[in-house]
């Protein structure tokens, strides 16, 4: 049942009259902001097919109804408390877990938040423009369900914001409706959330390596001895598998259609000249978003990662799968970078958690990266799409500071930027890629020359549904 309140929630929201009203008073700034940073073009006319969230039992979860997107049923849902939950790594492993925050690791679990909150909003805001360029009626939809529940998971976050951090977590939350994608004042966070998002080969790349990036982080502080947010975080991971499918389903659904048209092409002519996307473009891409998604996992040697992990604040994927929760003299074997090669040093385990979790990271994208290599194989191409190497186009951590082709063999700078169009997506892919977007495709059924259908529609529903509709 959609419940009366202004704002959907299975936290008693209206037990506590001063968080409610706090988050009452900051609902309207979101809509504002949604006006203004959502879907350019696609905020009163329209009605979205979109799924919303109104309780985290399976039944809730799958509520699907035509909204206008402003009126989106943006709520706060936690997953259900697990009884008795113990700290489950770190120093204070299985003490009890905290249902309120530690003062002195207040700081510490607001930037946490804050910064995983402000990969939000900012993916809203890099997507504004795709619905005027999209696929199909189709895509379209599942993009907008992409946006709404980003919106949700900032809403997840300003929640925790309001209610465990006072007067800092209201400003914080104020904050993360003021900085902006890509704006040169008040850019956000971290750097991939600012990059443009201009085309729907980007889009599925972001949605499949960048999203994808977010469950690490969720899987991860899903294991926070903070129970508030431990929760929050794993109904959070349920919406984020359905992003991963939009990007990876939307990956191989162009590969399929760039198969098909390079077999009408005679496999030596140009899938360009039948307006299809070439394997080359498609790899270019790809190398750009998991470079760019690497980043986000932090430096390979960080002592904050070591703290936030002696201090139970955020954990490994999957910690139970483990064996050793507190990892007090463990180490890990790391590749560094030395005058011009490959040395492997000893690392003090704690020290190399967000390697640890972009080891985690990188295994899952390489799986889908095989998923996609089958459809190549099926239509009987010998080319496959592969992951570049970790070091390829890094600009946070150790190996920033230099260069490296896709291979991981280093290079100098200037041979990098001498080759780098051969490796990431240069201005004239761009430009190709928005020629053949510049007339979106709207009716029901129909979809670009790019992209093969989907295997089957939203919510067992037909391709051909109206999931977007259009007011007259
Ligand atoms: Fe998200
Ligand atoms: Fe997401």
């Amino acid at each position: 049942m959609i419940s009366a309140e202004k704002i959907p929630n299975n936290v008693d929201l209206s037990s506590n009259k001063r968080l409610q009203r706090a988050l009452e008073h900051w609902q309207p700034k979101y809509i504002q902001w949604w006006r203004d940073m959502g879907p350019q073009g696609f905020q009163d006319y329209h009605q979205v097919y979109v799924r919303t969230a109104i309780s985290v039992d399976p039944e809730g979860w799958a509520h699907f109804e035509y909204v206008k997107l402003p009126e989106y049923r943006w709520g706060i849902f936690l997953a259900e408390p697990t009884p008795d939950r113990r700290i489950g790594f770190g120093d204070f492993f299985g003490q009890p877990v905290w249902q309120e925050v530690p003062g002195e690791f207040r700081n510490q679990l607001r930037r946490l938040i804050v910064t995983q909150g402000d990969t939000e909003p900012a993916s809203v805001e890099q997507q504004r423009w795709l619905g005027q360029r999209c696929p199909s009626l189709y895509d379209l939809r599942n993009l907008f369900q992409v946006n709404v529940e980003e919106g949700r998971h900032l809403w997840a976050m300003v929640y925790l914001l309001h209610s465990y951090f006072g007067r800092d977590g209201r400003d914080e939350a104020e904050e993360l409706l003021e900085r902006q994608s890509g704006n040169r004042d008040k850019p956000r966070i971290l750097e991939a959330f600012n990059e443009p998002i201009d085309n729907w080969l980007d889009f599925f790349m972001f949605t499949m390596f960048t999203d994808r990036d977010g469950k690490s982080q969720l899987m991860s502080l899903s294991e926070s001895s903070l129970d508030p947010l431990s929760r929050t975080t794993r109904f959070m991971l349920t919406e984020e598998a359905h992003h991963m499918f939009v990007g990876e389903t939307g990956v191989a659904r162009i590969l399929e259609r760039t198969c098909q048209l390079t077999k009408e092409a005679g496999f030596s002519g140009d899938v360009r000249k039948l307006g299809g996307i070439d394997l080359a473009t498609i790899q270019k891409h790809l190398n750009q978003w998991f470079s760019l998604s690497l980043d986000l996992h932090g430096g390979e040697v960080s002592s904050n990662a070591a703290s936030y992990f002696a201090n139970g604040l955020k954990g490994r994927a999957k910690e139970d799968t483990y064996d050793d929760h507190q990892v007090k003299d463990a180490y890990y074997n790391m590749e560094f970078f030395e005058d011009g090669r490959p040395v492997t040093k000893e690392v003090l385990m704690r020290n190399a958690m967000n390697e640890v979790l972009r080891d985690w990271y990188v295994g899952d994208c390489a799986s889908g990266v095989v998923r996609w290599n089958r459809i190549l194989e099926q239509h009987g191409f010998s080319d496959r799409l592969r992951l570049p190497d970790r070091k390829f186009n890094r600009h946070i951590g150790m190996y920033s500071g230099f260069s490296f082709d896709p291979n991981g063999v280093a290079l100098s700078k200037e041979e990098f930027d001498r080759r780098k169009y051969e490796w990431l997506p240069s201005p004239a892919d761009s430009e190709y890629l928005l020629s053949i977007m510049a007339q979106p495709v709207y009716e029901p059924g129909k979809f670009a020359n790019y992209i093969a259908p989907p295997r089957r529609g939203i919510n067992q529903l037909p391709i051909d549904f109206e999931y977007v509709r259009t007011e007259q």
